[in-house]
């Protein structure tokens, strides 16, 4: 007979028969409020012309006097995805071709293509070891003449050194966007990410900690790139003259609209997010406590006056203490029937479209508008944390959330104990 405490992987029973299971908190009053938007039968009350219908419909503007408030900013832009959103804002700085954004290599996509999308080209720094954000050193190290924003991202839920890289925007006379679609209501030494920047962007994905299926929401106190974002969400040349607006950089608009059916749904997750967010931190909390006496697998950071909302729980692994490859640890803890990946995503510049360097058309542009565009840096090895991290040092789940309780994070505790107590079983198989 084999030992309970034999590992799924060399033939014994997984530790867990529970499927991870995403939150599902859509319930009653989003159904309410989706209904009452059919009851009035305004879908959207979007209009591409001057005056009041340009601004939206009624639960879009309820979404953004709620988000305002909230976050105590003067303009709010809500749009169909953070996407969009991240489109509005880069648009809104009148960034274009020639131009550079330092950003993040780890991160969804999105972040630097919008760059691509405006004729502009992203620079990548270099993240650092605790956050997972930018090093401000390393952005400070890829300024060059042409740097026109930094788009920081505030990974996981955590806040990137966003006071510092505030610092070197505002030295250097550039924009700061936060990209905020991990993390709303963090904080970051005592203030809530998303208003540190010139704009910030939040995210309303199926995946996101509050959701309305697509959507998201631009910040900002500055009443230009408010009206620039704006224009670039519905239409904007079609409303310029109503507008009155004498500068038309950026200003030819898409449509980046949000339903009232997405408002309406966004407004009751919003209502529901300091609980969604304190559910996932009491999950957390308790890995957090089951991974202090874990050599080797290090709980998330959470920087002095600041504050995690766990969209991820993004571990750090050290091999050399727990004396296995990382994905030699996750093979074995997939087979236990727990949720883990090694790494996130790969930086973003080994993607083909930096590697080949088309994007827009099939003769290199934005690359070829780029004064340096031969100094360009894409290449494999650019940022050396980044690579080591998603290689070999990071590690991430999702478990931190309901339907999982507390008792499910002591059993992935148990299962990351149990995989580690046979290191030596699990090496001899893999020899
Ligand atoms: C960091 C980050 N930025 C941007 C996005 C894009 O968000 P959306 O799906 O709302 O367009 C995502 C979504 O996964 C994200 O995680």
């Amino acid at each position: 007979m084999r030992n309970a405490e034999t590992l799924a992987l060399l033939g014994g029973k997984p530790i867990n028969d529970k499927p991870f299971q995403f939150n599902n908190a859509i319930g009653e009053e989003e159904r309410r409020a989706v209904l009452g938007v059919l009851d009035r039968g305004e879908l959207s009350g979007f209009i591409a012309s001057p005056g009041e219908p340009f601004w939206g419909g009624e639960a879009v503007r309820e979404l953004q006097r709620m988000f305002c408030e909230h976050y105590g900013v003067k303009h709010a832009v809500a749009v169909n995805s953070a996407t969009s959103g991240l489109l509005c804002a880069l648009s809104a700085t009148g960034i274009g071709p020639g131009d550079e954004v330092i950003t993040s290599p780890y991160t969804m996509s999105a972040t630097s293509t919008v760059a691509l999308m405006l004729g502009a080209v992203p620079v990548f720094a270099d993240i650092e070891t605790d956050t997972f954000g930018i090093d401000p050193a390393s952005v400070e190290a890829n300024i060059t003449p042409h740097t026109k924003a930094i788009i920081a991202v505030n990974i996981f839920g955590h806040a990137a050194r966003l006071n510092q890289l505030r610092a070197i925007a505002d030295r250097h006379g550039l924009f700061l966007i936060e990209d905020n679609a991990q993390a709303p209501d963090a904080v970051h030494q005592g203030r809530l990410t998303g208003t540190i920047g010139d704009l910030g962007v939040f995210s309303f994905n199926r995946h996101k900690v509050m959701q309305c299926g697509e959507g998201g929401v631009v910040v900002t106190n500055n009443d230009k790139l408010f009206e620039k974002a704006a224009l670039m969400r519905n239409h904007g040349e079609a409303v310029l003259e109503g507008f009155g607006i004498d500068d038309l950089v950026n200003a030819i608009g898409l449509n980046l609209r949000m339903t009232e059916l997405e408002a309406a749904v966004a407004i009751e997750q919003f209502k529901k997010l300091p609980r969604l967010n304190a559910e996932r931190q009491a999950l957390a909390q308790r890995l957090n406590e089951g991974l202090a006496s874990i050599d080797g697998v290090i709980a998330p950071h959470v920087g002095e006056g600041d504050r995690h909302v766990y969209y991820m729980y993004a571990m750090k692994y050290d091999a050399a203490r727990t004396g296995l490859p990382r994905d030699l640890f996750v093979k074995a803890m997939l087979a236990e029937g727990l949720f883990i990946r090694g790494g996130y995503l790969k930086p973003t510049y080994l993607y083909p479209t930096y590697q080949k360097r088309i994007a827009i058309g099939n003769k290199g542009f934005p690359f070829t508008a780029n004064p340096r565009n031969q100094n360009l840096s894409y290449e494999q090895g650019l940022c050396p944390v980044c690579e080591r991290f998603e290689n070999r040092e990071l590690m991430i789940t999702a478990v931190m959330q309901p339907p999982q309780t507390l008792e499910d994070m002591d059993r992935y505790v148990a299962g990351i104990r149990k995989v580690l107590a046979n290191r030596d079983a699990l090496l001899k198989m893999a020899a």
